[in-house]
């Protein structure tokens, strides 16, 4: 093994040295207050990566007050199995509450306008990515049983998130990826052109990950009605910011159930829902969506066995803590964050368009990227990772990301992106022809990643993968 490699495989376990590794169940048991000291230092210590406003998505309320209360909730019911509804009926209201509240806010009413026999419904998972899978799995059972459709087939936009792909996977439906346009938009000729008669569904995102732009949605909702097809719209992301930005005033087209073409949408509670991470709601126009993500094995030896996703036992602490997360917010709570967001956002985005040599991704809100026809726009992400921010790297084209969160909306911060900014593009003019130190990998802020063609990222992203569950030394 390479130093190079036996370093990155070290940086994973910073804590091998200070603490060990632990091979085997330990003989004894540890003293609770010992365990929990060490952990509240790593916590401590962990935190301060994102404390300071300087860590682009992924820590999206960063209050430590809201955090402290969902943790209450989530601490009296966290041992609770929301499968056993019969001790706990309060899971049934805690989940039938969060439907109703997120279909609320995507306008599930508006289904009876244009299809009065369809009521709109919902269901919980653990993230994003089942709130993807599922609807995928119920296009293709029903277009299977319906159209008698044997090999479908969905067409995504080149901006979608991988989970449409580890969906054509796992599921056995092909994936067909469109382009996006000079608008980071997808181009929704292209998506007609990939359409033949084995096509089930149509994808668009409200935003997509790298850019945080929105797919023309309207135009897919007309093209799915024209054609027949179902129509998902992620809203993984956006669903619960973009709908407080309209009301607000900002620019946001209609992506919801208000277009009739509109089938399914994905919503994260555990993003700008401000729930604890691992909850994610999906909505569908009607219960005959919801019905095919439904697993029930009736003569199981261990009895009728009925779940509702992907997951089987499923904790009663997150549905709780989700559920305090809204009420506790309301339209007041969320309108007033996504006010800060919004504006927070765009003074970022006029800090990266005052300098001439970046270039904006498309045309954002919240979330944005921007590249550079300059230099290496990676040389600007390693100056700013010296000064503790952490973007994302992005690919084809190179970019960096930033999604912004309530942590930005502090004082100081924006003033704080603008000066490092200059910065940073000052010591990128210098670097021309230089190899920068980081790269695009997603979740990894600034990480290097010593590999060039997909094989090597392949392997090395695999090989990652498997140190990061198995310590190697
Ligand atoms: C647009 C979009 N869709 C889907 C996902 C997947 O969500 P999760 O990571 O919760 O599975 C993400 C995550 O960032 C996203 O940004």
């Amino acid at each position: 093994m390479s130093d190079d490699l036996t370093n990155l495989i070290k940086s994973f376990y910073p804590y091998a040295e200070r603490y060990g590794v632990i091979r085997a169940l330990p003989e004894a048991g540890r003293e609770r207050a010992e365990i929990l000291r060490e952990l509240d230092g790593i916590a401590r210590a962990e935190n301060r990566s994102w404390e300071g406003g300087r860590c682009s998505g992924s820590m999206y309320s960063g209050d430590h007050e809201h955090y402290d209360f969902l943790n209450q909730v989530y601490a009296r019911f966290s041992y609770i199995n929301a499968l056993q509804r019969d001790m706990c009926p309060s899971m049934t209201r805690f989940e039938t509450d969060i439907i109703a509240m997120s279909l609320d806010m995507l306008h599930g009413s508006a289904v009876q306008e244009h299809h009065p026999d369809e009521t709109a419904c919902g269901a919980l998972g653990f993230g994003g990515t089942e709130s993807i899978i599922n609807p995928i799995l119920a296009y293709r059972d029903r277009a299977r049983e319906e159209r008698g459709v044997t090999a479908p087939n969905v067409i995504v936009p080149a901006t979608a998130h991988p989970a449409f792909h580890k969906a054509g996977h796992l599921l056995g439906v092909e994936i067909r990826v469109a382009p996006v346009d000079e608008t980071t938009r997808v181009d929704v000729d292209a998506v007609r052109g990939l359409i033949d008669g084995r096509t089930i569904a149509l994808v668009g995102s409200a935003g997509n990950y790298p850019y945080g732009t929105i797919d023309p949605i309207a135009a897919l909702s007309e093209l799915a009605v024209e054609r027949d097809l179902w129509l998902h719209v992620d809203a993984c992301l956006g669903g619960f910011i973009l709908p407080w930005g309209e009301q607000l005033g900002y620019d946001i087209p209609v992506f919801d159930f208000r277009l009739p073409g509109v089938t399914s949408i994905s919503a994260d509670t555990h993003k700008y829902g401000y729930g604890l991470k691992g909850t994610s709601v999906v909505l569908y126009r009607d219960t005959e969506f919801r019905r095919r993500q439904y697993f029930i094995a009736p003569a199981w030896k261990g009895g009728a066995y009925v779940s509702n996703g992907l997951a089987g036992s499923r904790s009663g602490g997150l549905l709780a803590a989700t559920w305090a997360a809204m009420v506790s917010y309301g339209r007041e709570g969320y309108l007033r964050y996504a006010r800060q967001i919004f504006e927070t956002a765009a003074r970022m985005r006029a800090i990266v368009c005052s300098h001439p040599e970046l270039t904006l991704m498309g045309d954002p809100t919240f979330c944005f990227s921007f590249r550079s026809d300059a230099f290496n726009v990676y040389h600007v992400n390693d100056h700013m990772a010296g000064q503790g921010w952490r973007f994302n790297g992005q690919q084809d084209p190179e970019a960096i990301h930033m999604c912004v969160t309530r942590p930005q909306t502090r004082p100081g911060v924006v003033e704080a992106f603008e000066t490092d900014l200059a910065a940073a593009v000052a010591y990128a003019k210098q670097r021309a022809g230089q190899k920068p130190r980081s790269s695009a990998v997603y979740g990894a802020g600034s990480s290097e990643l010593p590999a060039e063609t997909p094989e090597q990222v392949q392997q090395l992203l695999t090989l990652a993968l498997d140190v990061l569950q198995k310590y190697p030394f």
